[in-house]
């Protein structure tokens, strides 16, 4: 039984609330261990196949870091907590399957970083975007330095970094850290249709997509022998021979996952 997150499994879309829409979803630490537990589900359990992240009510997806928590902590407890959020934020980027955003409402700080560690977003036309930080003295501590900065770029970055400021769904738009505005109650539709769709298509395949995107982040990692390696392995699977057979004899594709 989780106390902070709901969670609903259907045609092996797992969809992940955060469920404290009292406290605008803030991420405290229960939340955290939550995340970190059922993401571990996501790698393990077959039938999860790909994963929503949202927030319970229409006005909050996540309000940052829940901040009544920061009040105790010491340098060395904050450097911990940072390193904390990063592992689990980075467990979520690197999962093998889908993981996306459907951001509701307010994605602050925390929020707006939990958003991107997801591998791609969309959001309802009332959603608020900003790393608000700066405001207490402090800078983002989930990524969201490294992973904004990948997202929309170096200037707007520091930009919305320095200031502050909060920015709406058209403009989160126009810079491409979602993909797509829909009215809130399409929201969730929407995020099932993408996921749905991507579901028709080679699991492996997408895994591999996902690992050599991400690579491309990497300075550790060459991206293009990656690319060619993942590529080659490809070459050995199952689902590769179906579905070149299937384009060959002109009829539907089915693929198993191996
Ligand atoms: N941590 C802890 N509690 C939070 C929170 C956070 N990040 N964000 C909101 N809450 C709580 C509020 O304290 C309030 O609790 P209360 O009813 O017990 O007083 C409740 O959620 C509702 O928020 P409220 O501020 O009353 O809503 P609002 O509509 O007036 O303002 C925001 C909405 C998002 C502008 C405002 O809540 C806010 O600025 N939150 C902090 C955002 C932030 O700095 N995040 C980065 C943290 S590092």
């Amino acid at each position: 039984m989780l106390a902070t997150l709901l969670t609903k499994l259907e045609d092996g879309i797992l969809t992940i609330t955060i469920n404290r829409p009292d406290k605008l979803n803030a991420l405290n630490k229960t939340v955290f261990q939550e995340l970190d537990k059922v993401i571990d589900e996501v790698y393990e359990d077959n039938q999860i196949k790909s994963v929503i992240i949202t927030g319970a009510g229409n006005k909050a997806f996540v309000a940052g870091a829940d901040i009544t928590e920061f009040t105790s902590l010491s340098k060395e407890d904050a450097i911990a907590l940072s390193k904390n959020g990063q592992r689990i934020f980075s467990k979520i980027e690197n999962c093998p399957k889908p993981v996306i955003a459907a951001i509701n409402g307010f994605a602050l700080g925390g929020g707006c970083e939990l958003a991107m560690a997801c591998h791609f977003r969309l959001c309802s036309d009332n959603a608020k975007f900003g790393q608000p930080e700066v405001n207490l003295g402090l800078i983002p501590g989930f990524g969201a330095t490294q992973r904004l900065t990948q997202l929309i770029g170096k200037g707007k970055s520091m930009e919305l970094q320095m200031t502050a400021n909060i920015i709406d769904a058209q403009e989160a738009l126009q810079l491409k850290l979602v993909n797509y505005v829909v009215a809130q109650e399409e929201l969730l539709l929407k995020a099932n249709a993408l996921l749905s769709l991507i579901h028709s298509k080679a699991p492996l395949a997408i895994s591999g997509i996902i690992s050599c995107i991400n690579a491309f982040e990497s300075n550790q990692i060459d991206g293009y022998e990656k690319e060619a390696n993942t590529f080659g392995g490809l070459f050995e699977t199952e689902d590769m021979k179906e579905g070149i057979s299937a384009f060959i004899e002109k009829r539907k594709v089915t693929f198993k996952g191996a």
